[in-house]
């Protein structure tokens, strides 16, 4: 059995309506439900827990939580805190699991204040641009 953990931050709650050009037009619920639909062939081995907040102290102390819980591995979009936020790395830093930084849009291309990630500097992974698939696609490198 395998355990992964899926962590989405601020805004990602509202996908589907927020900045569908870039983000595109499906919710995050959509999402979770496509992923575990394209992961039906695993999904009898497999715990994938979602989880979103909007807040940064939610997420730090949902990524501690995490510590006892054996994960395989933790897929997290930390939103603008990848750019902002010492609390989530030193969390991240904590974790023995791999860590797939996962975004939907490829923030080379975007502003300037998107190039700093102070998260990627703990992720085993990054993964960038590759819309919604990007959630399956991390969780399906964790089981090749
Ligand atoms: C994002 C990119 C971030 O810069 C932005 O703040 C987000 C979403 C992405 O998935 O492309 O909220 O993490």
């Amino acid at each position: 059995m395998k355990n992964f953990l899926i962590i989405n931050g601020p805004n990602l709650n509202m996908l589907g309506k927020r900045e569908p050009e870039i983000y595109g037009t499906q919710t995050l619920f959509d999402i979770e439900k496509k992923t575990n639909q394209l992961l039906a062939g695993d999904i009898k081995d497999l715990t994938l827990t979602w989880f979103q907040s909007n807040i940064e102290g939610e997420i730090v102390s949902r990524i501690q939580k995490a510590q006892s819980e054996h994960l395989d591995a933790l897929i997290i979009n930390p939103g603008a805190y990848s750019h902002t936020s010492v609390a989530i790395l030193d969390a991240l830093k904590m974790l023995k699991c791999p860590i797939i930084e996962v975004h939907l849009s490829n923030t080379h291309r975007r502003e300037d204040f998107r190039q700093t990630k102070l998260t990627a500097k703990a992720s085993t992974i990054i993964m960038e641009g590759l819309g919604p698939n990007a959630y399956y696609l991390a969780i399906k490198s964790q089981l090749l």
